[in-house]
């Protein structure tokens, strides 16, 4: 079958989604994300491509830094919400969307409460790659959860695998944990 262009990444179906989430002031937006990489290990960079039209792009453009969070499946309420709220309309989405959230340790952004894993990213640069911008982040401080020594403990972390959209907003949830 020919694929149609605009089908095209759900080819990449399923991947983990994370959380990427910014700050201006007082002002708090954060969605979720699947089109992400890592772009250099020394020094460590990251890449997220984004619409420059969400909220969550223009204010991590604006802040210059911004956070990617992994979030375990039972966080999966709180990321759907993540996908239909509109940064735009509430002054803190990640609040309203049931994640608590405190400061960075080393970058001005926020970072949430219940992260299986965390990066703090300070923005490089930000070019154009058709309809989206990458916005390239340098790796300021990263930490994980005793689920990680390595490599994922899938005992102890459970991701969520987004399978794309199907009549409505579907993730699957993951494998079950084996007991
Ligand atoms: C699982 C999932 C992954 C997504 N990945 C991306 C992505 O990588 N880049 C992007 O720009 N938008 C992505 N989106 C869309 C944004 O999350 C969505 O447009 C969001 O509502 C933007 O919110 P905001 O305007 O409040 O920032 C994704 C959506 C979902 C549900």
């Amino acid at each position: 079958m020919k694929v149609d262009p605009d089908l095209v990444h759900r080819l990449f179906y399923p991947q983990v989604p994370l959380v990427m989430a910014a700050r201006s002031g007082k002002r708090v937006s954060a969605m979720p994300v699947v089109s992400y990489l890592s772009t250099s290990g020394t020094p460590p960079l990251v890449g997220v491509a984004c619409k420059p039209e969400s909220f969550t792009c223009k204010l991590a453009l604006k802040a210059r830094a911004f956070s990617l969070s992994v979030l375990d499946r039972k966080h999966l309420a709180e990321m759907s919400r993540l996908a239909t709220l509109s940064g735009a309309e509430v002054k803190d989405k990640l609040a309203a969307a049931g994640l608590a959230h405190s400061a960075g340790t080393d970058a001005r952004v926020p970072v949430l409460d219940e992260a299986v894993a965390t990066l703090e990213c300070r923005l490089l640069s930000a070019p154009k790659s058709g309809d989206h911008l990458i916005l390239i982040g340098s790796v300021a401080a990263a930490y994980a959860s005793e689920a990680f020594s390595g490599f994922w403990d899938y005992q102890k972390y459970s991701p969520i695998l987004y399978t794309g959209w199907k009549g409505g907003f579907s993730l699957y949830e993951g494998p079950r944990r084996k007991t």
